[in-house]
């Protein structure tokens, strides 16, 4: 018995900041941001949106494509550490919005990794029990949590949410056939936002506004990215038994396009069985890869069969792996 993707879904703002825009705050350029990262604009959200209200219409499409109705859905699980409040969870707030009232709802902190440990997590209480529906959620409004003076952040990240509904697969063959979660604590300085939780809690004497931002050292993550995604892939592939060479679709996480092909060159994927939406959203965190996955599947570029594999790493370090068959 598999595990398998029932129905997919995505929801981006529609407020656009493109590179040009980003020239005028901070001392950048278009030409900078292209050739460092492959973004040319990100989505951002108003005032009338929220991470609930993206990652509640991502999962209406999801449940739509499922052809399953909230309420029999068993498990929420959002991969975040941006949900709208500090407490309940953003899971409780999209299963009150769905009214799906018979699901456990929760949130998992894995910064960009978030999907694919929510997914393997999904993954196990379906093997425990072939019966439960689980709706996967990764969603980010990094907006807010961006330094928008620091020229070395505010250009990569954008809002947006993605979905998936997960249930028994139809046949042993389609499905979930190898999943793996790690993560590498010792350098997590590289990567945080230090203020904002209960050590620096907001409005605390002394701490500089910049510690309630995104902080990164982008180009000491950039060489681990490239190395947990390569390493963590080969691992699935290992243990389904099979090599990149069979891959039909990679989704790799869209943090920056230089690390994507890194990776896809390092395990011998050729560029065009990598999707790649980096330019239009940036990096969103636990998001993207549930929104590449979504667009891909909806323009028909994965179809039934199909080997996938999904890599993402983000803060923490955290870095996981799905490969399934469609
Ligand atoms: N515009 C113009 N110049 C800039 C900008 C900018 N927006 N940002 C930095 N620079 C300058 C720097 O100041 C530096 O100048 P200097 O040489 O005079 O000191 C120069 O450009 C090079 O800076 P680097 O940081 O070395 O540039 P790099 O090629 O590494 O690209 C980037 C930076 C895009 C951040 C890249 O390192 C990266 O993508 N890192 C990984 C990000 C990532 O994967 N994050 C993990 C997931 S995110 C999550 O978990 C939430």
């Amino acid at each position: 018995m598999t595990a398998a993707i029932l129905g997919t879904g995505s929801y981006l703002p529609k407020k656009v900041l493109t590179n040009q825009d980003l020239e005028k705050m901070v001392d950048t350029s278009d030409e900078w941001i292209t050739t460092r990262s492959g973004i040319k604009e990100r989505r951002i959200v108003s005032e009338r949106e929220s991470w609930s209200s993206l990652a509640t219409e991502a999962a209406k499409k999801a449940l739509e494509m499922a052809q399953i109705e909230p309420e029999e859905l068993d498990l929420i699980i959002a991969g975040t550490f941006t949900p709208d409040l500090r407490l309940p969870s953003g899971a409780c707030l999209v299963q009150n919005n769905l009214k799906a009232y018979n699901a456990a709802a929760f949130d998992l902190a894995a910064a960009c990794t978030g999907f694919i440990y929510g997914l393997t997590v999904a993954e196990k209480f379906i093997k425990d029990n072939p019966n439960i529906k689980a709706l996967v959620i990764g969603a980010e409004v990094l907006s807010p949590i961006t330094n928008w003076e620091d020229r070395t952040t505010c250009v990569l990240f954008g809002d947006g949410a993605g979905a998936a509904v997960v249930g028994k697969g139809e046949k042993k063959e389609k499905g979930i056939l190898a999943s793996y979660i790690g993560s590498d604590p010792t350098v997590w300085d590289l990567l945080c936002v230090p203020g904002g939780g209960s050590l620096h809690p907001l409005f605390k004497k002394g701490v500089p506004k910049e510690e309630y931002f995104i902080k990164m050292k982008g180009n000491e993550v950039f060489k681990y990215a490239v190395r947990y995604m390569e390493e963590v892939a080969r691992i699935v592939l290992e243990k389904a038994g099979y090599s990149p060479k069979d891959i039909d679709w990679f989704i790799p996480h869209q943090a920056n396009i230089r690390i994507i092909n890194m990776v896809a060159k390092k395990l011998g994927i050729p560029q065009e069985k990598v999707f790649v939406n980096i330019e239009k959203y940036g990096n969103t965190s636990a998001a993207t890869v549930p929104i590449a996955l979504d667009e891909a599947v909806r323009v028909g570029f994965i179809k039934p069969g199909n080997l996938i594999l999904l890599d993402a790493f983000g803060g923490g370090f955290t870095y996981g792996a799905i490969l399934l068959r469609w």
